[in-house]
């Protein structure tokens, strides 16, 4: 069987994005797929982060990972500072590293933008600790959002360079990236991501926002003034934006859509779109206040930990081994 690993930060509460670029899709992954799903929350200190919300983020998301129908019996859900086997290699993934290779990765770029002398050293380290937590397991795929997409080629190349140095040590993992929501645009910037930790709450909708901010929040949502539901990202990012969100939760064609809303204004087909979205998140959210006042949450996570220690361990030993880290 084939492994799967993908991680999330808990550096907010999941977005719509989220969802529909990564964990939506693992939830059809793991019955084919050895799965292993991080909350990475050492990813998630890259910028700093309130301690109280952190621990309360990391729980939340373990719930949610479980109430979007995850089952803990086919899945391993641990979180990553659980298992110090991912510092170590992150450490040692760092200095297979260059400095130029991680000053052109874009997800820097954007998030040291505005920080001048104060940009955490841990945002320019960031790609080599995940390439760590992929290569760990012998991953061959990593299900993740089309933002990911230039960490995984490091982590590919992260991988082939360790290999030629030190003899073959890991498999170099695919990325796949889901058919459509592979990225969610900002509701009020629809040039951006939609992201989880944008200080403007309207730009994205959370998994836990009640059905009153959904409506809120897509009806508000920024479109130009032309009032015709036509997919046009460029000179219509907002509506396109709108229309792949609704194409990603309803199965229905770009042009289906089209066709369905020609003649009627935005008003109606913003509706509609809060309509699929309160109908996609409303069960999702149910299941994830009971997991989350359950003791079963942290024995799920303990249990992923374990499970998922044995493994890296063994890698870490691998590795070290291949290096001439180990006197024995
Ligand atoms: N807008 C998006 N559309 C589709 N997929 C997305 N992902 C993130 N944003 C979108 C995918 O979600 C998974 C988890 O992402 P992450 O938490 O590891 O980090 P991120 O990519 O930086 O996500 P955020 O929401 O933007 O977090 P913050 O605000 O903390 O930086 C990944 O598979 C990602 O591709």
């Amino acid at each position: 069987m084939k492994t799967i690993f993908s991680g999330i930060q808990p550096s907010g509460v999941i977005t719509l994005g989220n969802y529909l670029g990564a964990l939506r899709q693992f939830v059809q992954l793991q019955d084919e797929y050895n799965c292993y799903f991080c909350i990475v929350n050492q990813h998630a200190i890259t910028v700093p982060q309130d301690p109280q919300k952190l621990k309360e983020n990391t729980r939340s998301l373990a719930a949610l990972y479980l109430a979007v129908g995850l089952d803990p019996a086919k899945i391993t859900l641990f979180v990553q500072s659980e298992v110090p086997a991912h510092t170590k290699l992150g450490w040692i993934m760092q200095c297979t590293t260059y400095v130029g290779e991680m000053e052109r990765m874009t997800q820097y770029k954007d998030k040291s933008q505005g920080r001048n002398e104060s940009i955490p050293l841990g945002l320019l380290a960031y790609p080599p600790l995940m390439a760590a937590d992929i290569l760990l397991y012998d991953t061959h795929f990593v299900p993740v959002g089309e933002d990911q997409k230039q960490h995984l080629e490091l982590t590919r190349d992260l991988a082939q360079r360790f290999n030629n140095r030190y003899g073959e040590t890991f498999v170099i993992p695919e990325v796949r990236i889901a058919e459509s929501g592979a990225r969610v645009m900002s509701l009020q910037e629809p040039t951006k991501k939609m992201s989880k930790s944008d200080p403007n709450t309207a730009s994205f909708v959370s998994l836990l926002d009640s059905e009153k901010d959904i409506v809120k929040k897509i009806k508000r949502s920024q479109t130009d003034s032309d009032n015709q539901v036509r997919y046009d990202k460029e000179n219509k990012p907002g509506i396109s934006n709108l229309m792949s969100i609704y194409s990603a939760l309803t199965g229905k064609t770009i042009e289906q859509i089209e066709i369905e809303f020609d003649g009627q204004g935005y008003g109606q087909f913003k509706g509609a779109v809060a309509d699929a979205v309160v109908a996609t998140l409303a069960p999702i959210q149910e299941k994830y206040e009971k997991y989350l006042a359950s003791d079963e949450l942290d024995k799920i996570l303990d249990e992923g930990a374990r499970k998922a220690s044995e493994v890296a361990n063994k890698m870490m030993d691998k590795v070290e081994r291949a290096m001439g880290m180990q006197r024995g």
